[in-house]
């Protein structure tokens, strides 16, 4: 899922951290143990500790917002640290947390106390210096493997050696980013779903170097903020895109070939499969790029996966800038998230 961080701001800041922190990178490893400390000040003292005292959120795009959000929610964390290089997206990540946070006051999900708690545990910064004592870093950046690459060999120098990093990612390799890490026996990922704030679910994916405590440590944070957590190989899509995404594929398809129309498809498969949204619908809700951008890298990837099959008109689409709900037009109008008629 795309966050708004550009490859040049990020690796520009990255680098001046880096060198501010190098004494921090140059001590030793410590037992994993250590980043465990739980030392919480934080005003929710009828919450649990989490193994993780400080975590860091890097991107605070459509996902990374949500993560950041749900973390502080959870009230485990003396402090989430909210990281984006340029001010202008910190900023916009921030407003979609306030404007989330001021919803679920607003629809009295949540109290005064919880909303000013949540708002008030996290620090919003471009500079990410800040995120070199955390205990535990989520990624949530535009899925660009050279990006993360990048991210990931200047982030292991900005953070303590005990950091262990999560990447969100939806489609790419977590063994890949690990191997890049220059710590791969601290690395999970941890994959969220759209929107974060009502999904229950995460994926928490070990590869072959991720040390079982690592991985024991980042499955019960997920426990901790108050989701599900499963568990599969690093295997493309993991559990749920790799079944999800082919099956959007299959109704776009559908679409093309003429077989039935967008609205009949949809309420085909929410009165007859009972999916919350159709499959369209849900398309245009998770963006079309981020649809074009995993099916296409499969389609490059595992030429030979009968399952993954990438159809013009997405493509098309995405070309034209149709990209669904966030565009405002994609296989429907919309109008914010209201959905319209379908686009001829
Ligand atoms: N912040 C706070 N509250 C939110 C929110 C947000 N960001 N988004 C929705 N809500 C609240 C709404 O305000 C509403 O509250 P209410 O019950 O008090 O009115 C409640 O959540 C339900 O929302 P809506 O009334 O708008 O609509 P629905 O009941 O239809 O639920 C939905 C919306 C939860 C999105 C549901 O349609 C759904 O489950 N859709 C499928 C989503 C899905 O499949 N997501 C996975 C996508 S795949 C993915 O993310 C992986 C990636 O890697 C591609």
């Amino acid at each position: 899922m795309t966050s708004t961080l550009s490859t040049a701001a990020l690796r520009k800041s990255l680098q001046v951290a880096a060198s501010k922190s190098a004494s921090a990178a140059s001590r030793p490893i410590g037992a994993l143990s250590s980043c465990f400390v739980a030392n919480r000040n934080f005003s929710s003292s009828a919450s649990p500790a989490s193994t993780f005292d400080t975590i860091g959120v890097v991107g605070l795009g459509l996902m990374g917002h949500g993560i950041c959000q749900v973390a502080a929610a959870s009230g485990v964390h003396s402090s989430v640290v909210a990281f984006e290089p340029e001010q202008k997206y910190l900023d916009s990540g921030r407003a979609r947390i306030e404007g989330s946070v001021n919803k679920l006051l607003s629809r009295k999900k949540i109290s005064q106390e919880q909303a000013d708690a949540t708002l008030g545990s996290i620090t919003y910064t471009t500079d990410p210096s800040d995120l070199s004592n955390t205990d535990f870093v989520v990624e949530a950046v535009i899925e660009n493997m050279d990006l993360k690459k990048d991210l990931y060999g200047s982030l292991g120098s900005v953070c303590k050696p005990e950091t262990i990093f999560a990447s969100n990612t939806s489609s790419l390799s977590i063994t890949e980013m690990a191997e890049i890490s220059g710590r791969p026996d601290r690395f999970v990922g941890v994959h969220f779903f759209n929107p974060v704030q009502i999904m229950k679910l995460v994926e928490v994916i070990k590869t072959e170097h991720t040390d079982q405590a690592v991985f024991d440590a980042a499955y019960n944070w997920v426990g901790d903020i108050g989701k599900v957590a499963v568990t599969c190989r690093d295997t493309p899509g993991f559990i749920v895109n790799r079944l999800l995404i082919p099956s959007l594929m299959q109704a776009i398809l559908m679409l093309e070939r003429g077989d039935a129309s967008c609205k009949d498809i949809d309420i085909s498969m929410q009165l007859g499969a009972g999916h919350p949204m159709g499959p369209l619908t849900l398309a245009d809700y998770v963006g079309l790029d981020t649809c074009y951008f995993i099916i296409e890298g499969w389609c490059t990837k595992f030429p030979d996966e009968p399952a993954f099959e990438l159809p013009a008109i997405l493509k098309a689409k995405v070309d034209a800038g149709d990209l669904g709900r966030k565009t405002g037009k994609g296989f429907y109008h919309w109008d914010g998230d209201k959905r319209g008629d379908p686009v001829e």
